[in-house]
């Protein structure tokens, strides 16, 4: 079977190094793909958002599988537009409608979706363009601290957390008034503050069934201690010490469970990966958000821990056989240190060669802003590589990943140094 994976990240990195390992993997392409995944596939030169490009190159070279990795090409309704077009149509694409990418394209309607459907989260109310003074007064009902989420996608930077009542009233102005995102601020959602510690479950679906991936946990923040402007994520570890079986039983039970009942009473084509973001609140799961796809880096430590061909859940996935397969997942883990360009989530200096350890048993490098010229790899991104470290426990694989992090070199190279250590409690 010949595969392309749309995506130029690490989460894109990992996903075609596992895909590739597959028999049933014929042809991999990945577009646009970045300096690493050339190792697993051919890059594309596409954009993930091209979609009569995607289509064109999809026919020339017999694509009987795509991989959507990041969420704008599903929002924008990728899934759809290959569904409904007749020569299209048998190339199994993974990844959930349009109406379905509203989960993560728009937070009113996620959170609307767990209310109708019985499945926890933060109470909240959506307020719209002109509603300024009705925000306001529901902000008024509500303690600090105030969180408000623009609705649509901001790009990671739409959430605004605000101490006082005077922060949130400006946040409002801001998002309504001042429009600082844009369309996606034509409406919000203000929502009680949940206190807890954060995780993310992934699960892969059909549309009928559903499989439970590897959990993860990311540092959002750049700064050590979760300090300083919040990043597309700056490290994982899977599993997560603090999410034991009865935890993430109820994650199955209070929320997998009912978010699949909900995609198929709301008649939603899906078939493809959840992410759920969690707040783990005195023992109880909640939901912060649904994100439609994998996360970036999460992927990086969920995939290496699963057992099974990728590929072949995948295909069972597309032909709605998902019921039949176990999923096998690796006890071992993995701690990823996402090594970025100095500066990064603002402004960054790149085109620095990389140098590169041997690779070992117990790590890996999964690259993301990376381009290849004449003389090797070169830094062409804000997140650069991740330096993944596997280990029969926790401090293990924290050792292996900041040996690889400490081993891999270029310029202006920066990384967190905490990644794990806060976790390192919750293990007798
Ligand atoms: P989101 O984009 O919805 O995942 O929000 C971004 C970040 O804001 C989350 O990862 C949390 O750290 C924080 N956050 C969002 N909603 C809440 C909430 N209701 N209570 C506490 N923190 C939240
Ligand atoms: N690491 C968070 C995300 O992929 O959305």
């Amino acid at each position: 079977m010949n595969i392309l994976i749309l995506g130029s990240g690490g989460r894109e990195c990992a996903l075609a190094w596992k895909i590739s390992q597959s028999p049933l993997c014929s042809q991999l392409f990945i577009a646009p793909g970045n300096g690493g995944t050339k190792e697993y596939g051919t890059n594309i030169d596409l954009s993930v958002t091209d979609f009569t490009g995607i289509a064109e190159f999809s026919l020339k070279n017999n694509i009987e599988m795509i991989v959507v990795g990041p969420e704008d090409p599903l929002v924008l309704g990728i899934v759809d537009y290959f569904l409904s077009t007749p020569q299209l149509s048998g190339i199994k694409i993974i990844g959930p409608d349009k109406r379905a990418a509203m989960l993560e394209g728009s937070k009113a309607f996620a959170k609307q979706f767990m209310q109708k459907h019985g499945i926890p989260t933060a109470t909240y109310k959506t307020f719209h363009s002109g509603q300024t003074e009705l925000a306001k007064e529901f902000l008024q009902s509500m303690k600090p601290p105030y969180v408000i989420k623009a609705d649509g996608l901001a790009a990671g930077k739409g959430v605004l957390i605000c101490q006082t009542i005077e922060e949130a009233y400006d946040a409002v102005e801001t998002i309504l008034v001042k429009r600082i995102f844009g369309d996606a601020g034509n409406s919000l959602v203000i929502e009680e503050f949940l206190h807890g510690i954060e995780m993310s479950a992934f699960l892969l679906t059909d549309g009928n069934s559903f499989l439970m991936l590897p959990e993860a946990k990311d540092y959002k923040r750049i700064g050590n201690h979760d300090t300083g402007p919040n990043t597309g994520g700056m490290g994982t570890i899977s599993p997560v010490p603090f999410a034991g079986a009865e935890f993430m039983e109820k994650v199955r039970q209070q929320i997998a469970e009912p978010t699949l009942r909900g995609i198929i009473e709301e008649g939603m084509h899906y078939c493809g990966f959840i992410f759920v973001g969690l707040m783990n609140v005195d023992g109880e799961p909640k939901v912060i958000e649904y994100n439609v796809r994998l996360g970036d880096p999460e992927t990086q430590s969920v995939l290496p821990r699963i057992q099974n061909d990728l590929t072949d859940l995948l295909l069972a996935a597309s032909n709605h056989q998902l019921h039949e397969k176990q999923i096998k997942i690796s006890p071992e883990t993995i701690v990823n240190i996402v090594l970025a360009s100095n500066g990064y989530p603002g402004s960054y200096e790149k085109d620095f060669p990389i140098t590169l350890p041997q690779a070992e048993k117990h790590r890996m490098v999964f690259h993301a802003g990376t381009k290849i010229n004449e003389s090797g790899f070169i830094t062409s991104g804000g997140r650069v590589l991740t330096a993944c470290g596997t280990g029969h426990n926790l401090e293990t694989a924290i050792e292996n990943a900041y040996t690889l992090a400490r081993e891999i070199h270029f310029k202006n190279k920066y990384f967190r140094s905490d990644i794990g250590q806060d976790l390192l409690k919750y293990i007798q």
